[in-house]
């Protein structure tokens, strides 16, 4: 994307420039002698209308496709004017001009150098989005299926055990009244605590995979809003919880910066996102994970965690290893 922002930008410059030149019939490359105010204007109102448009595309690629498919359609137009009057032969048979076909050529030459490259820049972003959303596919799927799989069994004790190691230290974080979300809920254990420790908080739960809402069901009381939801496109409002926690299930998202920045999004201002995830010190050992439990992405050192909630959004206000192999990571949106 950043490749194609630049060449955006380096084409809203040209058609600045083309904008300056027109409108003020500027002697540059003999265009004084070629100037005709009445026509000059128009071409310069289409410049900084092409310059603008490119500009605002820049903003947000993927939103403006279809202004960026129509831009550049109408950018091949003008390519075939010029085309057409460098065939007719170019303004020397029209005016008193010595070298301006020839510097044209160069220029245009340039142009639909820049025309050609921010096609193909295009149509390789769009080929590694599309690789990128087949993994989170495929990594749904695979979450999906080990987790419903697992559902029925998943409350084991000594598992449990575990697991309650990596959500206990979370509820240091929290107060009593609050509302809070906690993504990839799984059976609700978490949620449970919360329920019994402050009876005031308003809980709500969700997780990619239907038959662990299931079991979290059974378990918690009505008052407990539980749904299936993505973390990377949580259907709550922005703005929202005062606090959303998850444990355990970082490692799990495909596109872990996204998930953040969607959890800080429907976190209130000077709310809380709290990660609670695993680590085990060594890479290999991650490595390990990361290619032999199903649906699992990433596994974060401390450092990398940090990084995340920044680009998120977050000040990183606490960060802890507890227990031995879980990290806790709290931010705080400003
Ligand atoms: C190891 S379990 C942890 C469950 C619970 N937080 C706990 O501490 O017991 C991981 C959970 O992440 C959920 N999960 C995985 N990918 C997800 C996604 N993209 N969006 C929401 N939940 C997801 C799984 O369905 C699973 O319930």
């Amino acid at each position: 994307m950043r490749w194609l922002k630049i060449l955006l930008w380096i084409g809203a410059l040209f058609f600045y420039i083309e904008f300056v030149l027109h409108i003020g019939g500027l002697p540059i490359l003999e265009h004084d002698r070629i100037f005709l105010y009445t026509h000059d204007r128009y071409i310069a109102l289409f410049s900084l209308t092409y310059g603008t448009l490119l500009m605002l595309i820049s903003r947000d690629i993927q939103k403006y496709r279809t202004l960026f498919l129509l831009t550049m359609c109408g950018i091949l137009l003008s390519i075939i004017n010029g085309v057409a009057i460098s065939l007719q032969g170019g303004y020397a048979s029209l005016f008193p001009v010595s070298n301006l076909d020839k510097n044209l050529k160069v220029l245009g030459m340039s142009f639909l150098v820049w025309y050609i490259t921010i096609w193909i820049v295009w149509l390789q972003n769009n080929r590694m989005s599309s690789n990128k959303m087949n993994g989170a596919k495929k990594n749904i799927e695979q979450n999906v299926k080990l987790f419903d799989k697992w559902a029925a069994s998943y409350d084991f004790s000594l598992f449990q055990w575990w697991m309650r190691r990596f959500y206990r230290p979370v509820l240091d974080w929290i107060s009593g009244n609050q509302r809070i979300l906690d993504v990839s809920c799984g059976t609700g254990n978490f949620l449970q605590e919360m329920q019994q420790r402050f009876t005031q908080a308003g809980l709500y739960g969700c997780d990619i995979s239907e038959k662990m809402i299931e079991q979290a069901r059974k378990k918690l009381s009505t008052e407990v809003k539980l749904s299936t939801g993505n973390v990377h496109d949580l259907k709550y409002k922005s703005d929202y919880f005062d606090c959303v926690t998850s444990t355990e299930a970082f490692h799990h998202y495909y596109d872990q910066e996204k998930a953040l920045r969607e959890m800080c999004r429907v976190t209130k201002r000077n709310g809380r996102v709290i990660v609670s995830d695993i680590n085990f010190f060594f890479k290999p050992v991650h490595w390990l994970f990361e290619h032999l439990e199903p649906g699992c992405v990433k596994i974060n050192s401390c450092d990398e965690m940090k990084a995340l909630f920044e680009k998120a959004g977050l000040r990183v206000v606490h960060q802890k290893r507890s227990w031995v192999f879980a990290i806790i990571t709290v931010g705080m949106k400003s």
